[in-house]
């Protein structure tokens, strides 16, 4: 599937985003682990959680889908069946993390595999601590295929986190549960906390503050009734499209706006953006509101602050777009992280912008973007969605129309991004 963009006038209307992917693959692991039967409504049927909901399903987890809402009818902590075959992951960075923590404490063996982008990305950062606490794994240069030997009798870790990653503190939290005794593990940088958060919810033991989270193994998480918020990361391309865009106002309802997940805001209002947080409530512990966004005159911004840039991780492609955009020379510090995302995003996003014309100089760790004319052209997604979704929404303000080829990784978090667009009057076509 080719996306086709073309120069729209104003960017106007009301829109919802599907289900926070982070959130939705969370409901499955822990919707399974409970005792009893869990509702979560909101889910994101995007390719993603669907591999984390059928991998679960293939160790022996009931799960019915009803529209966005799926019923889950929990097993235990003990429950789980070995899995018939090879448990494949697609392109789910956050089911293959994930899932070697829950993996590696099962009385039984598996082996999970995933698509080219999945099997060139790094493991090591997980099985290296899960191998401290007793778990077993056998793998190539330490990416996926992997061969998981269970083990029911894990040690407790005292862990601090060397990378800035979410995936790999949950996947620690997760192991944790499986353990002999208390574990911890301390942080120096802010990461999603979307684990910690939807366990506290379901009353399972686990305790955290500011940068240290404790968790008692062996507890009990109680079926829940479950919302779960629009995805912050999904909302920006349309944020990014509306800001760019001459005359444009939109408001997109129910969004996640957990704290871990805004630093986007912060860097988009230091670049200009108007941006408006209303009708803020909780659902279920995460905080939700919706956001009104207004067609802004941009500015450059210098960022290399680690926990500004892990608040912000998924957004980066979007926010090299606002850079395009903004006025005066941009330049981002500290992205390594973004070498090792389901494409190297400073290189693909750099590759694209210099073929629309826009200056750009890539470094090790970052990239320097002068803001300038964007040009139309065609652009490569190299398998990455949220650099097919950046460039659509770059497309309503360039000089000409912008063809997004092979563009159907979209559909692992996003699968009405096109319909969306096109409410908010998007000039865009699937070719
Ligand atoms: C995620 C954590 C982040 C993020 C990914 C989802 C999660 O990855 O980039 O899209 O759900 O825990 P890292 O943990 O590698 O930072």
């Amino acid at each position: 599937m080719d996306l086709l963009i073309k120069q729209s006038d104003a960017l106007t209307g009301e829109v919802t985003v599907p289900g926070d992917k982070s959130i939705s693959h969370r409901a499955v692991i822990f919707g399974s682990l409970a005792e009893g039967v869990s509702e979560f409504s909101n889910f994101l049927m995007g390719e993603d959680c669907l591999a984390t909901l059928k991998a679960l399903s293939d160790m022996g987890v009931k799960c019915s889908i009803n529209g966005s809402k799926i019923t889950i009818h929990g097993v235990g902590l003990r429950g789980l069946k070995p899995p018939t075959k090879s448990l494949n992951l697609g392109n789910s960075g956050t089911s293959a993390r994930l899932l070697l923590g829950l993996l590696g404490a099962q009385k039984f063996n598996s082996n999970i595999k995933g698509d080219k982008s999945l099997s060139n990305r790094p493991m090591n950062r997980v099985m290296d601590p899960l191998r401290k606490m007793g778990m077993e794994f056998f793998s190539r240069n330490g990416k996926l295929p992997i061969n998981i030997l269970g083990n029911e009798s894990l040690n407790e870790i005292n862990y601090e986190l060397t990378v800035p990653s979410a995936q790999v503190k949950s996947a620690i939290i997760i192991a944790s549960i499986f353990a002999n005794k208390n574990s911890k593990i301390t942080e120096n940088h802010v990461t999603r906390d979307h684990t910690e958060r939807m366990m506290l919810a379901m009353n399972y033991p686990i305790f955290s503050d500011r940068d240290s989270i404790s968790i008692e193994p062996g507890g009990k998480f109680d079926a829940i009734n479950f919302q779960i918020p629009g995805d912050f990361s999904s909302s920006v391309f349309l944020i990014v499209a509306c800001l760019i865009s001459k005359n444009s106002s939109i408001t997109i309802k129910n969004v996640g706006i957990n704290p871990t997940r805004i630093g986007f805001l912060e860097i988009a209002k230091r670049m200009g953006a108007d941006i408006k947080i209303l009708n803020k409530k909780n659902l279920n512990k995460e905080p939700t509101a919706d956001i009104q966004v207004i067609s802004s005159v941009l500015r450059s911004i210098e960022l290399n602050d680690r926990n500004l840039i892990s608040s912000a991780i998924d957004e980066f492609p979007a926010i090299f777009i606002l850079a395009a955009f903004a006025k005066g020379k941009s330049s981002f510090d500290g992205l390594n992280e973004l070498r090792v995302k389901e494409s190297d995003r400073i290189k693909s996003m750099a590759i694209n912008l210099e073929e629309l014309g826009i200056e750009v100089s890539e470094h090790e760790n970052g990239i320097a973007i002068t803001g300038g004319v964007m040009k139309g052209g065609e652009i490569e997604c190299f398998g990455d969605h949220r650099v097919a979704m950046s460039f659509a929404a770059a497309g309503n303000s360039s000089k000409a129309k912008i063809l997004i080829k092979d563009a159907d990784s979209i559909i692992t978090s996003f699968p009405e991004f096109v319909q969306k667009m096109r409410q908010i009057n998007s000039l865009i076509e699937i070719k």
